[in-house]
């Protein structure tokens, strides 16, 4: 159903950003559906103690209803109203990474509505590292269920243009707040036992939460599709561009002969990498999404990358693969989930 989508744009918090920020509260807390921002991709949110409000998401980005969602907080402080319990480990990572791109898998607590942990007793708690997101939680003061702001299977959005193009006509309201910082969602990692694991790689690298908690786990079923994940939104696919992504890996002479090689059957392609490699190639349809020496860059930009090629003028894109490493190792999971071949230089 066609709606109207209001549309505010704020850029600092002066009387007219709170004012937007009210009316946005004003929406979420009559079970309305509002995209904001935050330090990592556009968030679809909803009042998190309302299973009619949360119903609303799972519908507005046609989401599979066994993928849970994970609930925002202003402050840390809160983190004990809505959870069983707060382990050990999530107290080191909720002391040494929040607000920041991390969300931590708890004991859920009957605080928050069934839907959004679809099932699962546990809840994945995140405070985000924004102003505009961490106003808008305060003005709410409930917490606040949140995927990605893009229709399933989509690329996250990384500004507000993307959720428009995704959601508009579907939710009540989108607050711009220009384009993300982080780039990559959050890491989440399941803190229910002794041990760390990482569920999704994300903002927060390994190396860093390495270095708070000792040993860290990462869940093996992040790599085998096979077995039930413990992060299920890890299962479906996932950042698809509007084209088929392949990945290429190997020198920028075997990536040429990859452009020339389709080319030559009569295909446009279209490529997506770092400024180093683009600007080696000979190819007319290109996307630069950063800079190879600063992988946090590559992040900033991957999602837009993968957005920004149009079936009118790409029947294909061939993408960069990045070390795996720091962040980028969440850079590589979402480039490996879209893409549908891996061409590797023997
Ligand atoms: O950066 C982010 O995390 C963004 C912003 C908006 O906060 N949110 C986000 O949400 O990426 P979403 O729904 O697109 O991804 C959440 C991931 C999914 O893979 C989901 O399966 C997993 O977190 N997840 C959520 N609750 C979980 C739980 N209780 N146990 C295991 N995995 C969970
Ligand atoms: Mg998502």
């Amino acid at each position: 159903m066609e709606r109207q989508t209001k549309y505010w744009i704020i850029r600092e918090l002066d009387q007219k950003g709170q004012q937007a920020i009210e009316m946005a509260a004003t929406l979420l807390k009559q079970q309305e559906l509002i995209a904001f921002p935050t330090e990592t991709v556009y968030g679809l949110g909803a009042d998190a103690t309302s299973e009619v409000a949360v119903a609303k998401i799972f519908a507005a980005k046609d989401r599979p209803a066994d993928n849970p969602l994970i609930v925002h907080l202003a402050d840390a402080e809160q983190i004990p109203n809505y959870v069983k319990q707060v382990t050990p480990i999530a107290k080191k990572l909720i002391h040494a990474f929040m607000p920041g791109p991390i969300t931590v898998i708890l004991p859920s607590s009957e605080a928050i509505a069934m839907n959004v942990t679809a099932g699962l007793n546990t809840v994945g708690i995140r405070i985000p590292d924004h102003p505009i997101a961490r106003a808008l939680l305060r003005a709410v003061n409930l917490p606040i269920a949140a995927p990605s702001a893009n229709t399933s299977g989509r690329p996250s959005p990384t500004s507000a243009i993307h959720v428009f193009h995704d959601l508009n006509g579907k939710i009540a309201g989108i607050v711009d707040s220009a384009a993300t910082e982080v780039g990559v969602e959050s890491t989440v990692v399941d803190c229910t036992s002794d041990v760390p694991i990482i569920l999704r790689p994300g903002g927060i690298t390994r190396e860093q939460i390495e270095d708070v908690t000792g040993v860290v786990t990462v869940d093996s079923t992040m790599d085998q599709q096979t077995d039930k994940p413990k992060a299920p939104g890890m299962k479906y696919t996932h950042y698809e561009p509007d084209m088929p992504l392949w990945l290429v890996d190997g020198t920028s002479d075997f990536f040429q002969q990859q452009v020339n090689r389709l080319s030559t059957q009569g295909l446009k392609v279209g490529v997506m990498g770092s400024e180093e490699l683009i600007s080696k190639l000979h190819v007319s349809n290109s996307s630069i999404c950063g800079s190879k020496l600063n992988l946090d860059t590559i992040a900033v930009r991957l999602y837009d990358s993968l957005r920004s090629f149009k079936t009118n003028d790409t029947d294909i894109i061939l993408g960069e693969v990045f070390p795996n490493e720091g962040i980028g190792q969440a850079i590589m999971n979402r480039l490996e989930k879209a893409a549908s071949k891996i061409i590797k230089q023997s």
